[in-house]
């Protein structure tokens, strides 16, 4: 087996602004990082605006990078067979924020369920209904509690644990899951967090876990990416990044986390870029040189290396050069 089931190498892509939208900004920058196949939960976290999201598409094929190479258990993701495309879509899955967004209104519950197990598997009525109802099992529901619903009638954390469960249907190894309960209230997304550790634990499945909030990240991540504006700024195993953060953008995540996830809870993120925003994107060196205390001439100038600053711990910033 490969070492990664998905590895990104150097990748950017750049959207338009302005009138024209001839300028472009990069909102994911020259990122490099690998999945491993073992199973682990890999989170990316950051503030709105961040890229996360653009990064979570790539991954998943719905946005081809500008630049870079993303890779399937080793094959370039853009120019796979039909045969490997079609052991990608089994393989990777996604998840959404609003579990409304993802079902038709006029759909019972069941009919996506069905179409995605017949879609991926082969059986007769019979096996195609034990496969959804496995499924459904997993997350805590069962064929009978949705069968004949429409999605209006389940609450929100019922119907992500349907969307999960149809995720489930192809026996994935991935899931990419970008912001999965940040519109669920806190009872309900602990239930869901559970859940994506039974996933790992039980099912050796893999997930890349999206958020802006640090504490659910915590709860459940094996290793973190802390992205700002299109990079990543530092990475490392959870424990150590959350209790040793590095980088200055990381320790404010981490001072403002009561209050940014109050603010943040229901807030859906807003496409439209902000000048602050756009002045950060367009930085050529640090991107977060407006905001940092310990900002010099050189973080303007120059974009900063990574520094391994303790055994897997990774950090983008002028700081560490030459203290490692
Ligand atoms: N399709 C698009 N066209 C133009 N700009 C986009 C598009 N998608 C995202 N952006 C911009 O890219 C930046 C990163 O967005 P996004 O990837 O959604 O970040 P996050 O998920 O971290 O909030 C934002 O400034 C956003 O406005
Ligand atoms: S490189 Fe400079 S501006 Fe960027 S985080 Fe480090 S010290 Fe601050
Ligand atoms: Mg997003």
């Amino acid at each position: 087996m490969y070492e990664f089931i998905i590895e990104l190498k150097n990748v950017s892509k750049y959207y338009g602004y302005g009138l024209l939208g001839i300028s472009r900004f990069a909102a994911v920058d020259d990122v490099s990082l690998g999945i491993s196949n073992k199973p682990l939960i890999n989170v990316i976290a950051g503030e709105s605006g961040s890229g996360k999201t653009t990064l979570a598409k790539i991954i998943l094929r719905i946005v081809k990078p500008d630049k870079g190479q993303v890779l399937f258990n080793g094959k370039d993701l853009w120019r796979l067979n039909r045969k490997d495309l079609d052991e990608f879509y089994k393989s990777v899955q996604p998840i959404f924020q609003d579990p409304y967004d993802s079902f038709n209104p006029y759909e019972k519950l069941e009919i996506p369920l069905l179409k995605t197990a017949k879609k991926f598997l082969n059986g007769n009525d019979k096996e195609i209904i034990a496969v959804v109802e496995k499924a459904l099992e997993v997350v805590g529901l069962s064929f009978d509690m949705i069968k004949g619903k429409r999605k209006d009638e389940l609450s929100g954390g019922q119907l992500q644990r349907v969307a999960i469960a149809r995720a489930l249907i192809p026996s994935p190894k991935l899931l990419v899951a970008d912001e999965p309960v940040s519109m669920l209230d806190a009872t309900l997304r602990a239930n869901i967090l559970n859940i994506f550790k039974e996933l790992k634990d039980r099912r050796g499945i893999n997930i890349l876990y999206i958020t802006h909030d640090l504490a659910t990240a915590y709860y459940i991540g094996d290793y973190i990416y802390i992205m700002f504006r299109g990079t990543i700024v530092e990475h490392g195993p959870i424990e150590k990044v959350l209790s040793e953060p590095l980088h200055p953008y990381t320790r404010t995540l981490i001072d403002a986390l009561p209050s940014y996830e109050k603010r943040e809870r229901f807030i859906k993120e807003p496409i439209e870029l902000k000048e602050t925003e756009l002045k950060e994107f367009l930085l050529r060196g640090c991107k977060y040189y407006y905001r940092c205390p310990y900002a010099t001439k050189k973080c303007f100038e120059e974009k900063p290396p990574y520094i391994e600053a303790s055994p897997n711990h990774y950090v983008m910033c002028w700081r560490y050069v030459g203290s490692s």
